[in-house]
C-alpha cells in the first residue's frame, strides 16, 4: 500500500462533513480502488465557528489560516466547499499557484469564474474538479465528458435545483400556494440561504453556463442565458396546465442549432409524459438528446451531504489516480468551440398564455386578430370565469413560433387592448 494522499479541507459546514463520512465510511473500497488512503488532515475554519468535536472523531486538525493548508508540502488536494465568490475565488487560485489540485462543489464561482481558475489550473499543471457542481450526486459532468465523448449532443435539458422542483411538485399535487410551497422547502433545506438564486432561476442558470461548457465546449456567460424564474408563479396557471395534460418544471435548457447554442432557464410546460415530468420533489434530473445514444436521462439527489460529498469523493480519486498515472494537468473537460449564440427569431417554441380580459363580445376576436398577424396559430384555448367580476381568464397554447414573434404578441397585448398578461411559459413539444 503505497503512503496515504492528504488532503485540505476549505469549509467544515454540512457538505464538509459530508466528505469526512463518505471517506470514513466507504475507506476500504476507496483505498482499493487508487491504491492508498484518502485522508483529510487538515480543514480551515472561521475562528467563530466550534468543530473541536468533529476534529477529535476524525483526527483532524483545525485552523484558521489558508498558509496552513496550502503551504503544507503534506498535502496535495485543497477541497473548496466554502461556497460563494469570496473568499473561495482567491483560495482556489492561491491553492492552485502553491501546486495543490482543487476540487469545488462551488456553481456560483464555476458559471462565472470557471474558465479563468480552469486555464490557471492548466498553467499550473494542476486539477480542477467540479463534478458536484451541477446535480449533486448525480455524475453528469464526467458523464458529458466522458461517456458521451463520442456523441454529437443536440439539447441538454435539466431540472437542476431541487428547491423549485419541490415547490412545483407541491403545488401540483397538494394545490398548496407559492408562498406556503417556498417555505416548505426552506424548512427542509433545500433552498440556499437566501432562496432568490433558486426562485429566480439563477441557481439552475449557473448549473447552464457549466453543462454548456461541457455539452457543447463553449463558453458563455451568465449575460448570455436568459433567465426567468417561478416568483409568483400562480397556482391557477399550474392546475390549468396539468388539465391540458402538461406538468410545470424549471428548466435548464442549453441547446444547439447548426454551429450556435441558446441557453435558457424558466417554467416550462412540460407534456405529462416526458421522463422529466416525472422527476418529483428535490429530485434533479438531466436529459440528453444525442444523435448516438438517442434520448437519455441521468437522475437523483441534486444537493444534500453524502450525494455532493459522494461526487466530490470520486473527484478526488480521480486526480490521486492521475497523480499515480503521472497525467495530471488536463482540464476536466478539454472540448472547446468558439462560443456562438443563436438568435432569437431562430429560437422557436410553442408558448401558453394566460390572460385577463373583459367578459365581453368581440374581446377574443382581438388576441385572434393579434395572433393571426403574428402568423401565430393556436393549439388550445380554455376560457373560464376570473375571479374579478365582468372579467373572463383566457389560456392559450401556441403553435410554434419563434422569441421576436412571441415579444412582439406581448407588445401588441399591452399596446392594443386593455387585456392583462398574466403570465407566459414555453411549452415543450412538436
Ligand atoms: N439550492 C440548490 C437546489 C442546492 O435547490 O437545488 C443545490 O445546488
Amino acid at each position: 500500500m503505497e503512503k496515504p494522499v492528504k488532503v485540505g479541507l476549505l469549509g467544515l459546514g454540512v457538505v464538509g462533513t459530508g466528505v469526512l463520512e463518505i471517506l470514513a465510511d466507504h475507506q476500504e473500497k476507496i483505498e482499493k480502488s487508487i491504491g492508498c488512503p484518502l485522508t483529510v488532515t487538515k480543514a480551515l475554519i472561521r475562528p467563530t465557528e466550534d468543530k473541536d468535536e468533529m476534529a477529535k472523531k476524525y483526527n483532524l486538525q483545525l485552523v484558521h489560516e489558508l498558509t496552513d493548508i496550502i503551504e503544507d508540502p503534506e498535502i496535495d488536494i485543497v477541497v473548496e466547499v466554502m461556497g460563494r465568490i469570496e473568499p473561495a475565488k482567491t483560495f482556489i487560485a492561491e491553492a492552485l499557484k502553491a501546486g495543490k489540485h482543487v476540487v469545488t462543489a462551488n456553481k456560483d464561482l464555476l458559471a462565472q469564474h470557471g474558465s479563468e481558475l480552469a486555464s490557471l489550473a492548466h498553467e499550473q499543471k494542476r486539477n480542477l474538479y467540479y463534478e458536484a457542481s451541477v446535480a449533486g450526486g448525480i455524475p453528469i459532468l464526467r458523464t458529458i465528458a466522458n461517456s458521451l465523448a463520442a456523441d454529437d449532443i443536440q439539447e441538454v435539458l435539466g431540472i437542476v435545483n431541487g428547491t423549485t422542483n419541490y415547490m412545483l411538485t407541491k403545488m401540483v399535487t397538494e394545490q398548496l400556494d407559492y408562498d406556503t410551497a417556498l417555505k416548505q422547502a426552506q424548512e427542509l433545506g433545500f433552498a440556499e440561504s437566501d432562496p432568490t438564486n433558486d426562485v429566480d432561476g439563477i441557481d439552475a442558470a449557473y448549473k447552464m453556463v457549466i453543462l454548456s461548457k461541457f455539452a457543447f465546449g463553449m463558453t458563455i456567460n451568465m449575460d448570455q442565458v436568459k433567465v426567468k424564474g417561478i416568483r409568483g408563479l400562480s397556482g391557477n396557471d399550474v392546475t390549468v396546465a396539468d388539465q391540458l395534460g402538461y406538468t410545470v418544471k424549471l428548466i435548464g435548457s442549453t441547446v444547439k442549432q447548426g454551429d450556435s447554442i441558446a441557453a435558457e432557464v424558466g417554467p416550462v410546460l412540460v407534456p405529462s409524459d416526458h421522463p422529466l415530468a416525472s422527476i418529483h420533489n428535490e429530485f434533479n434530473a438531466v436529459f440528453v438528446k444525442s444523435s448516438g445514444i438517442g434520448e437519455s436521462m441521468y437522475y437523483g439527489p441534486g444537493a444534500g451531504s453524502r450525494p455532493t460529498a459522494t461526487s466530490i469523493v470520486a473527484d478526488l480519486m480521480t486526480i490521486v489516480n492521475k497523480i499515480q498515472l503521472g497525467t495530471i494537468g488536463h482540464r476536466f473537460s478539454e472540448y472547446t468551440q468558439p462560443t456562438k449564440l443563436t438568435p432569437p427569431e431562430e429560437i422557436v417554441s410553442k408558448y401558453f398564455l394566460s390572460l385577463k380580459m373583459p367578459d365581453e363580445t368581440g374581446q377574443f376576436l382581438q388576441l385572434a386578430e393579434i395572433m393571426a398577424k403574428a402568423g401565430a396559430g393556436l393549439e388550445q384555448v380554455v376560457q373560464e370565469k376570473a375571479q374579478v367580476e365582468n372579467h373572463a381568464r383566457v389560456v392559450v397554447i401556441t403553435h410554434k413560433m419563434s422569441e421576436t414573434t412571441m415579444s412582439q404578441i406581448q407588445k401588441d397585448i399591452a399596446e392594443k387592448t386593455n387585456f392583462e398578461l398574466l403570465s407566459t411559459m414555453k411549452v415543450m413539444g412538436e
